[in-house]
Parts: structure tokens; sequence; C-alpha cells
């Protein structure tokens, strides 16, 4: 059986969006962005995207991710938050470890997608070269 018959086709797939966005909603990270969003709206495409992603039935038909997210300058610390999410979604809709697993692979290669605020690097790291760089 394919994973996204596991997840319970597109119908599965809706209804693990729809405990995701309360759970993106409650965190303190990502929360604060969602308070102006159409929520029916964007499940609507997330679930559809996610399908589409898992090889479900549907075709994504919305904004890029670069396009929808790009305006939000979000960072790292956003995207793992949305990756912690989706794991204790996924680990709350009793999925066998290896189908968690690869949700989440294949929504931690969104990261350059999503992600346009840059790197967090540890302090004192020479960002645009020191002195080891050649160039
Ligand atoms: C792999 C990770 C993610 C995926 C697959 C994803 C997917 C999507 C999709 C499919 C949409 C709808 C685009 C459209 O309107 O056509 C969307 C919108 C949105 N996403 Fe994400 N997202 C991710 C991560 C994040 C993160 C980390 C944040 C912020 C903390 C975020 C915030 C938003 C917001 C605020 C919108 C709504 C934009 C609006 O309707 O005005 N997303 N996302």
């Amino acid at each position: 059986m394919s994973l996204i018959r596991r997840l319970g086709g597109d119908d599965g797939v809706a209804a693990l969006v729809e405990q995701l966005s309360v759970r993106v909603k409650a965190d303190p990270v990502m929360g604060p962005y969602f308070r102006d969003v159409d929520e029916e709206a964007l499940n609507r495409r997330r679930a559809m995207f996610l399908s589409a992603l898992l090889g479900g039935s549907q075709s994504y038909t919305g904004k890029t991710l670069p396009e929808a997210h790009g305006p939000f300058r979000l960072g790292d610390r956003e995207f793992d938050a949305f990756l912690r999410v989706m794991r204790e979604t996924l680990e709350a809709a009793e999925l066998s470890i290896l189908d968690r697993q690869s949700v989440l692979r294949r929504l931690s290669r969104l990261r350059t997608d999503i992600v346009s605020r840059g790197v967090s690097v540890a302090p004192g790291t020479a960002v645009f070269g020191g002195p080891h760089t050649q160039d």
C-alpha cells in the first residue's frame, strides 16, 4: 500500500492539515503570522499542496512557496518550528515511524523555498569570508 493510501488518501491529508493548523496557530513562533489569514482557504491550499507532494490525486494550483512566504521574511527558526509542529501532528495521527519520517523528509527539503531571511550563524562566525577565504 502506498504512503498516500496509508495516510488515508486526500481525506486523510485534509484531516491532517486541520490538526496541523490548530497546532500552528497555538505555536508561539508561528501563531502570529496567521492572525489575519483566511484559514479555510489556506487549509484547502495546504491540503492540495500536501496531496500533490505525497503522491495523492490533487495537483497544486496555488502560489509558489517562495511567492507565498517571501513577503514574511521567514528564517530557519520559523521553518524549524513548522517541522516540529508537523512532527507532533504526525505523531498524534498514529502513523508508523517510517511514514512519519517520509513525510518530514519531503517537507524538510523545502527549506530554501520558505526561508528568505537567511541562515542564522553562531556569533563571531565570519559570514563574508575571513582570513581563510581564497577569493
Ligand atoms: C514546508 C513548510 C511549509 C509549507 C509546505 C507551506 C505551505 C503553504 C501553502 C501551500 C500556502 C498557500 C499558498 C497560497 O496562498 O496559494 C501557504 C501559505 C502561508 N504560509 Fe506556509 N508553508 C510552510 C511553512 C510555513 C512557515 C514556517 C510559515 C510561518 C511561520 C508559514 C506561513 C504561511 C502564511 C502566513 C501563509 C498565508 C499567506 C496568506 O494567505 O496570506 N508557512 N503555506
